[in-house]
């Protein structure tokens, strides 16, 4: 059991909340930082910080004096076509998945160093590696959270390592409109040479991996976890 402290922006719901409920699991202290609080029984090492990332300042003196991993989940996938395609709708991914990211780094940071060795997790998309239609503006954003995170672990390597998880089609409410029904899965789970989209925890577990000492000599990474779309034809 560790004792760490960890900060997930977007613990509430998907992705984050599955990684906040791993990090519990574990013994670590954990400050979940979203618009809504997670609709878990309440722990008493889980902290809930309400703020919107792309309005709200997070003040650094309501995170924890030192933070051992920070995660940040916030995300979107707003698709269509080219033609269809507006400039405000391109800034808020950007801001959401991008700027929204860079800020909540910047509070955590001082905390991050003061911990001696810490990590960030960020979020990307398999639409980045393998080209799909009607991706275009999250694939951009999500391609600038890559470029961010090698920059950032080239910037605050050795003590703080920096990686990116790019999953694929995961079963959580961010997705839900893609899996509205039985054919829609099926269909989906076609599409990956694995046979199935992914789940909370496949995305999670390797999130958890990439904020502990387990992972202490990998930064600067890329990690696709999407039932082989992005690398695979089988
Ligand atoms: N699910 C997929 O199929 C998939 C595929 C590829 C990549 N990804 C990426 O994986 C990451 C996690 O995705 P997910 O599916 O777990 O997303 P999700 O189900 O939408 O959960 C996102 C989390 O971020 C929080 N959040 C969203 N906007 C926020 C804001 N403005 N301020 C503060 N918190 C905010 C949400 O909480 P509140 O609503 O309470 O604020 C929630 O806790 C994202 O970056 C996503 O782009 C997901």
């Amino acid at each position: 059991m560790n004792q760490n402290n960890y900060v997930v922006i977007g613990g509430s719901k998907g992705i984050g909340l599955g990684l906040t409920e791993r990090l519990l699991a574990g013994g670590g202290n954990v400050t979940v930082v979203s618009r809504s609080a997670p609709q878990i029984p309440s722990h008493p090492n889980l902290q809930h910080l309400a703020a919107d990332v792309t309005k709200d300042t997070i003040d650094a003196a309501d995170l924890p004096d030192t933070i051992d991993g920070l995660a940040y989940c916030p995300g979107s996938i707003n698709l269509g076509p080219l033609r269809g395609l507006k400039a405000e709708a391109m800034t808020s991914d950007y801001q959401l998945n991008v700027v929204g990211a860079v800020k909540c780094l910047q509070a955590s940071l001082a905390a991050m160093k003061a911990a001696g060795n810490s990590a960030m997790v960020t979020f990307s998309t398999v639409a980045v590696r393998q080209g799909l239609p009607m991706h275009s503006s999250v694939a951009a954003a999500k391609g600038a959270v890559e470029g961010l995170t090698r920059s950032l672990a080239a910037e605050l390597a050795p003590k703080i390592r920096v990686n990116c998880v790019a999953p694929s089609l995961t079963d959580t409410p961010l997705a839900e409109r893609l899996l509205a029904s039985d054919q829609k899965r099926a269909a989906m789970a076609e599409r990956h040479p694995l046979k199935r989209i992914g789940t909370v925890d496949d995305i999670a577990a390797i999130s958890e991996f990439l904020l502990t000492d387990a992972s202490g000599w990998i930064t600067g990474q890329i990690i696709g976890v999407d039932g082989g779309m992005s690398s695979v034809r089988a």
